[in-house]
């Protein structure tokens, strides 16, 4: 096996394809609650994803390093095939089982392009500063996306619940992808600003605003599903998924956070190609497209 450069892996998109018709609303077994814990990342990441890769556009043209310029032209196909991928979940297995996404995805759509849009918020900012705010952040999110990403592809007690195979390898694509690319939205922030207050603040920005999402949204999935009647997510609900090890929990997230503040962070001291490569040449999905093990 040859050896990998956890830096800079090759890095390319699968033009993959999912087929909802067989998923039930309520994909791991007797959880409901748990369930949309999780859905929320399918109603925040179509947006969010397209955004990155909107953001990244702009930054193409200040990147004169060419294999910087390449991982972002890879990591923007990767992320455009996510957001494709996630809203085919809204699209064709909630929206197709009677639970409406649109009344929430429309607001969340609303707060990428106009709240973190291209027109600084602020009149002492400059169009440039405002970027670089906006590249940390993405850098901040990216490093989330990646040790959840390890974490689904290790989460063996999903498949243990009973969780539906197929949004099982939605999750585990996407997150052996995020696992891959993970070094390069922190490699474009310190390319473009390279701050290390800048990722600081950009970093509390984004992941203070994560746990409210994540109530937020799986609240609103509560109520729009036509099986659950008034039924509210409570933290006993979020404290028991995470007893059962089937959602990340406060302990995981706190020590990813301290990992990311460190003056001498880099993605590629955090995770493992090797499983993300592992899973990709067994995911039905990517094999479907006929994507080739490295
Ligand atoms: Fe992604
Ligand atoms: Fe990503």
């Amino acid at each position: 096996m040859s050896e990998i450069d956890e830096r800079h892996p090759a890095i390319t998109p699968r033009r993959v394809k999912f087929d909802w018709a067989d998923t039930p609303l309520h994909w791991i077994p007797g959880e409901p609650v748990a369930t949309h814990f999780i859905n929320v990342l399918h109603l925040l990441l179509p947006a969010g994803e397209r955004w990155f890769v909107h953001v990244y556009k702009q930054t193409l043209p200040l990147v004169e390093d060419e294999r910087l310029r390449k991982e972002i032209k890879g990591f923007m196909g990767q992320e455009a095939v996510h957001a494709y991928s996630h809203q085919g979940v809204l699209d064709r297995q909630m929206l197709a089982q009677g639970l409406d996404p649109r009344p929430l995805t429309r607001r969340v759509e609303w707060m990428f392009r106009h709240m973190l849009g291209d027109r600084p918020p602020l009149p002492v900012l400059t169009r440039r500063q405002w970027l670089n705010f906006r590249v940390g952040v993405i850098a901040g999110i990216e490093h989330y996306t990646a040790v959840l990403g390890q974490w689904i592809l290790d989460a063996r007690e999903l498949d243990e619940a009973g969780a539906d195979p197929t949004m099982m390898d939605l999750l585990r694509w996407h997150g052996a992808e995020e696992v891959e690319h993970r070094s390069v939205a922190f490699d474009v922030y310190q390319y473009v600003s390279g701050a290390y207050w800048r990722r600081f603040v950009t970093f509390f920005v984004g992941v203070l605003a994560m746990p409210l999402m994540v109530y937020a949204g799986a609240a609103y999935l509560c109520r729009a599903d036509p099986t659950l009647k008034g039924v509210r997510p409570r933290v006993r609900d979020y404290r028991r998924a995470v007893r059962r090890g089937i959602f990340p929990g406060n302990r995981f997230m706190v020590a990813a956070a301290r990992a990311y503040l460190r003056r001498d962070y880099h993605p590629s001291k955090e995770c493992s190609t090797r499983k993300a490569l592992d899973y990709l040449a067994t995911s039905p999905a990517a094999r479907a497209v006929g994507h080739k093990p490295e």
